[in-house]
């Protein structure tokens, strides 16, 4: 197999998005397409999994040690690139976009590149709705907010089941599993699981396919190297949206 070699980038500017969310632009541009991620190795710490936010930028939440030491880095340090990995992302005609929280990472890069008409966004709190300024400019953008405190009051397939999803060709999905899951349910409703396509980010270690940290119950299918991103009839009857693993490989309900 061919290995990718992780390149070594200067980190050029860091944006805090919200109390637990930064961008980190980097020097290089990676011929990345939306969905596909990179490898991102932080000097003495981890090499964790992040998708392609913009082509030389990620979007990182901090939730543990990898993540907390890569928000301790500035400006001019540097950091490892893996990548692009996986399979995005192939939306074709009219397209919807949906971001849970983080989630829109990926899917900023999709919108950037004029591949979703439209955007719902969704986010705990005003705050916390990713980019939104941005997909604004690029699409006809919804936003749900679990307080009220911007856009619809209650969550992103509230306004979903409102935006008739049958009408659209492609519904391209990222954010929390169980948010995904309620996406999909909503599709399998309306006929057309086909037409979801989500970005999954589970525990991975090698992200190359050798390791199988990232298989998924039953089909065997490997998050790092089949997915990232998977249409709804080839999760629906897997373990997506009931349980993850974590390092040691052990079950943990969502
Ligand atoms: C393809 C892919 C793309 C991703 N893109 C992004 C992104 O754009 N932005 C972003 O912030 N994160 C993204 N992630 C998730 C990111 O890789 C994890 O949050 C990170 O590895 C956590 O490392 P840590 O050492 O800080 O936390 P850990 O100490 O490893 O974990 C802290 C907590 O987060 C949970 N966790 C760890 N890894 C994951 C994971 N992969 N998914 C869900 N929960 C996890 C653990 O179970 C634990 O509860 C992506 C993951 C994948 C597989
Ligand atoms: S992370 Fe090793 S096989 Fe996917």
């Amino acid at each position: 197999m061919h290995e990718i070699p992780s390149v070594p980038v200067v980190i050029t500017d860091i944006i805090d998005e919200s109390p637990s969310i930064k961008t980190f632009v980097f020097s290089r541009r990676f011929p990345a397409e939306p969905g596909h991620f990179c490898m991102v190795w932080i000097p003495g710490t981890d090499e964790i999994p992040m998708a392609f936010s913009a082509q030389n930028a990620i979007t990182v939440q901090k939730v543990g040690e990898a993540t907390e030491a890569l928000f301790a880095l500035s400006r001019g340090d540097k950091i490892g690139i893996k990548g692009p990995l996986g399979n995005g992302f192939s939306p074709t005609g009219r397209t919807l976009a949906v971001a849970g929280g983080v989630g829109a990472a990926p899917l900023r890069l999709l919108a950037t590149l004029g591949m979703a008409d439209d955007f719902i966004l969704g986010a705990r709190t005003a705050g916390e709705l990713l980019f939104s300024k941005e997909l604004a400019d690029v699409t006809n953008l919804k936003c749900a907010t679990d307080d009220g405190t911007h856009g619809h009051h209650g969550f992103v397939t509230e306004l979903l089941r409102a935006a008739d999803p049958a009408s659209y060709d492609t519904i391209c999905v990222c954010g929390p599993e169980v948010m995904m899951k309620a996406v999909l349910a909503i599709l399998i409703d309306a006929g057309c699981p086909e037409k979801g396509q989500f970005s999954l980010h589970r525990y991975m270690k090698c992200g190359v396919g050798i390791c199988g940290s990232c298989c998924i119950d039953h089909s065997g299918l490997r998050v790092c190297r089949d997915g990232p991103v998977f249409t709804g009839d080839v999760i629906i009857n897997s373990e997506f949206g009931s349980y993850t693993r974590d390092a040691s490989g052990r079950r943990k309900p969502i």
